[in-house]
């Protein structure tokens, strides 16, 4: 079945996030570790990295489980996997799967530890899709993720959804809940669907650290390509004039945040840990 967000991120979404790879990376990366401590991958253990993108995230988990474990990255954009196989340069232990992990038919008992970095929130019927993964653990298995604070938490989303309320007022405003980056921002709502799936223990803490390190031109030119600000700009034929007037719009909230190690946003995030 094909929904609305896996033909964006085998798309359009997919394909701007493989053009932008290295910064986004870069900018999630101290995101990603904290997660990565919370789930503690170790030696041996048999990891699946959901949503795994580009697999940065990937390539760390292997380096953890050594060569006596087993990472699978899952994800539905296959040129980003065309970018984590490069990145695992055929590493024995990495397996790369073109799957939608919400219906994947896994093998029982295939894992130790779920982890997922920004990856699980785009899920059209998400008790379903965790009550799956969680089909595939083995006995006493571990998720660990992080997922997105509302909107109003995170200034980088924010700033350019202001951008795109401006030059698009009458665009239409999308359910908070619905597939997407904020679908998880609820607390209540994350911890009521990995109940419904049946995980234990669930335990949410919220994060709250500073992202970002590029400079003004590359910051804005990233927030112009990505998320709703860059999804409206995609749709609307991301026109030199309309590109300027996004541009003008943008760069001055932006620089407002630069600082000696480069422009650097507040970021409010979740990191969730259960177990099967
Ligand atoms: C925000 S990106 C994060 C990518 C990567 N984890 C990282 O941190 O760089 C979300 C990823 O989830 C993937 N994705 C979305 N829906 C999916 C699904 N149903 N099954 C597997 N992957 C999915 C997208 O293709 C995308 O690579």
């Amino acid at each position: 079945m094909t929904t609305y967000q896996i033909a964006a991120w085998s798309g359009p979404t997919g394909q701007t996030w493989a053009k932008l790879d290295a910064q986004l990376s870069r900018q999630l990366e101290p995101i990603g570790r904290a997660a990565m401590a919370r789930a503690a991958p170790r030696a041996g253990e048999r990891v699946i990295d959901i949503g795994c993108g580009a697999g940065a995230t990937t390539a760390e988990l292997a380096a953890a489980v050594g060569p006596t474990g087993e990472v699978t990255g899952v994800d539905v954009a296959h040129m980003l996997l065309d970018l984590a196989r490069a990145r695992a340069a055929g590493a024995a232990n990495v397996t790369l799967i073109e799957a939608d992990a919400q219906r994947h038919a896994f093998a029982a008992e295939s894992f130790d530890l779920f982890y997922s970095r920004f990856g699980v929130m785009f899920f059209d019927d998400p008790p379903a899709a965790f009550a799956n993964l969680r089909g595939a653990s083995r006995p006493g298995g571990r998720l660990a993720f992080v997922c997105w604070r509302p909107p109003a938490e995170n200034p980088w989303m924010s700033l350019p959804m202001a951008v795109a309320d401006t030059l698009f007022p009458d665009r239409p405003r999308p359910d908070p809940e619905a597939p997407g980056p904020f679908a998880f921002a609820e607390e209540g709502r994350v911890r009521a669907i990995l109940d419904a799936a049946g995980w234990r223990h669930v335990a949410i803490e919220p994060l709250d650290i500073e992202i970002g390190g590029a400079d003004l031109q590359a910051s804005v030119q990233l927030m112009l390509r990505v998320g709703p600000l860059g999804f409206v700009l995609r749709e609307a034929g991301a026109t030199a004039e309309l590109m300027g007037r996004a541009d003008a719009l943008l760069r001055p909230a932006v620089a407002a945040h630069e600082t000696a190690q480069g422009v650097m946003f507040p970021s409010a995030t979740w990191v969730v840990t259960a177990q099967a």
